[in-house]
């Protein structure tokens, strides 16, 4: 059940894969959530050098023999950073699924078709989907505006973004923004979405290694916690909305610049903040409206059974009703 051509293609048992999350989608996590029949990927930019890169991946691979991904985010980095070189370590240390996100992947399609790579691409607007598929990925990530991190300029919703991606490409589409539990995860496949992919949920896991006062503080938030950051310099950011947060805002409302709003949006802020669990200490925390849903911290594999368990007895209710079946 729940077969598609998504996890045929990557090589999956069910349709549901892990965002890349810098700082916490490293090999344990990423393997967690391989090992449970779903796809990990790898957030490659919080490695601040190709050998770590290279290190965590063969981490992985000691942690699973199952398929799993890197990310390569192509967004202006605060340090110089050669992606090329990264696509070159992930494909040379045998990762062959890589996903992409930020910019169009063409410049590195050749290197990546050439290692053989199955290639993802991750957008929040139509028109960037279109363009992936015709520059040859083999799948493309649509995210609604619900999602963490950076869920586009435009505000779209999944519930609008998810079917008219699914109408705009000819790939399969996984959905992605605002995807907690089985209920989202049917409702994306009603859309046409022949896969999911989650961030926040698997952020709140027993598998991520953050400090376990995030976790809590993340069972304490409700679905109208989060603000979107960063649309004033065109890199629109979901986080928690807390003091610092709402001071961001602040300044960009005023005017303020990159310069005086990089020193607020660092990620070196955050990273802090999953380190030791200090969630007041002034950061600008990526979660998505979804965490109004979460109430647990279970493990990744209870996370990906839970759903594919409970997308089943969804599937019966429809059936007795004649929605489906
Ligand atoms: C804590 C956190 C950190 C994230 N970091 C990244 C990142 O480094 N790169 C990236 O492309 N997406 C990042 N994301 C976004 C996720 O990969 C994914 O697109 C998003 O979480 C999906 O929406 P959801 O949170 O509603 O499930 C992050 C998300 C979270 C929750």
């Amino acid at each position: 059940m729940f077969k598609t051509r998504i996890t045929e293609l990557l090589g999956i048992e069910y349709p549901i894969l892990a965002g890349p999350m810098a700082y916490m989608s490293g090999p344990e996590l990423i393997s967690a959530v391989s090992n449970a029949g779903g796809l990990g990927i790898m957030a490659s930019l919080g490695y601040q050098t190709t050998d770590e890169l290279r290190e965590a991946i063969k981490k992985t691979k000691q942690l699973t023999d199952k398929p799993f991904a890197v990310n390569i985010t192509l967004l202006p980095s605060a340090r110089p950073v050669k992606y090329e070189d990264y696509f070159l370590a992930a494909v040379e240390e045998g990762a062959n699924i890589i996903e992409t996100s930020g910019r169009s992947p063409e410049p590195y399609m050749k290197l990546l078709k050439d290692a053989g790579a199955t290639v993802m691409h991750r957008a929040t607007r139509t028109k960037d989907i279109q363009t992936a598929e015709r520059v040859g990925v083999d799948a493309v990530t649509i995210l609604g505006m619900e999602a963490a991190g950076h869920p586009g300029q435009e505000e779209v919703g999944s519930m609008v973004r998810i079917p008219v991606a699914c109408d705009a490409v000819k790939v399969p589409v996984i959905a992605g923004g605002g995807i907690g539990d089985a209920r989202g995860f049917v409702a994306a496949l009603a859309m046409g979405a022949e896969g999911v992919l989650m961030g926040t949920r698997f952020m709140a896991s027993k598998d991520c290694l953050i400090h376990a006062n995030v976790k809590d503080w993340l069972m304490t938030l409700g679905e109208m916690d989060t603000i979107l950051i960063q649309k004033s310099i065109k890199n629109a950011s979901r986080v928690v909305r807390t003091e610092h947060s709402e001071k961001i805002l602040e300044m960009e409302n005023r005017g303020a610049s990159l310069e005086e709003l990089m020193p607020m949006i660092s990620g070196q802020r955050g990273r802090n903040v999953y380190a030791t669990g200090d969630v007041g200490s002034g950061a600008a925390i990526s979660v998505g409206q979804v965490v109004g849903m979460i109430h647990d911290i279970p493990t990744v594999k209870e996370i990906i059974d839970g759903i594919i368990n409970e997308a089943k007895g969804i599937m019966q209710r429809l059936e007795k009703t004649g929605l489906a079946g």
